[in-house]
């Protein structure tokens, strides 16, 4: 992980980084786990359904908030992704970003995508945080395009020429730059864990954004 990190802090490109995490960060019993059991708040879980989110299903009673788990089964089972914004789902996890964040000095945050084989999350697009993504369980496609350079690259250009086209299995990492567009396809049943995460100034030197960014609108290009 440590040279990951300095591959990282050096400016250094998209990567992929095979067999680099050993133990189990997350499994499916965490998440039920915590959609059973935490108090519902809407920024903490997304539910995508063939790249489009859908309301987060919550129940309201009295003073708390609880998921609505029977809704949130039923999308499970019509095969959409659910996206866990939270660094609460055990212990691993919160040692994880707590050694990321030492060793960086920068804050981390987590976002777990768990979803059956065929489920879809999000459409080819680009994140304004820089992102740190390992596998837990199953495999996953993942192709990263390369930095847009130019005003309205348009997405065939990109699509043509991904840097990286590779199935990622448990443990595995990939590196993707902020700016770079970049999609993800479950193969099997799968968990992930996106670590998002912005570098602080003196960084900011050796990887920027380019200069007059402006994303192409066409259909499934999109900035979140
Ligand atoms: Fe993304």
């Amino acid at each position: 992980m440590e040279k990951i990190l300095d591959h990282i802090l050096s400016g250094g490109e998209a990567r992929y980084f095979p067999e680099a995490y050993t133990k189990q960060l997350v499994t499916m019993e965490d998440v039920n786990r915590y959609i059973n059991t935490s108090d519902a708040n809407e920024h903490d879980l997304v539910i995508i359904k063939e790249y489009s989110r859908l309301p987060t299903p919550i129940k309201k009673y009295g003073w708390r908030n609880s998921w609505n788990t029977r809704l949130i089964q039923k999308y499970w089972e019509d095969n959409c992704s659910l996206v866990l914004h939270t660094i609460h789902l055990n212990n691993n996890l919160k040692e994880l970003i707590k050694f990321l964040e030492a060793y960086t000095g920068m804050q981390f945050d987590s976002h777990v995508y768990c979803g059956r084989v065929g489920s879809k999350s999000y459409s080819y697009h680009c994140d304004v945080s820089h992102n740190l993504i390992l596998q837990c369980q199953g495999q996953t496609r993942w192709r990263v395009y390369p930095l847009i350079t130019k005003q309205s690259m348009t997405f065939s250009e990109m699509k043509l020429s991904p840097v990286i086209d590779i199935v990622m299995n448990p443990g595995d990492i990939i590196w993707v730059p902020m700016f770079q567009v970049h999609y993800a396809e479950p193969i099997t049943d799968r968990i992930s864990v996106s670590f998002p995460f912005s570098l602080p100034c003196k960084e900011k030197t050796t990887i920027q954004p380019p200069i007059n960014l402006t994303i192409n609108t066409q259909r499934y290009l999109e900035i979140h």
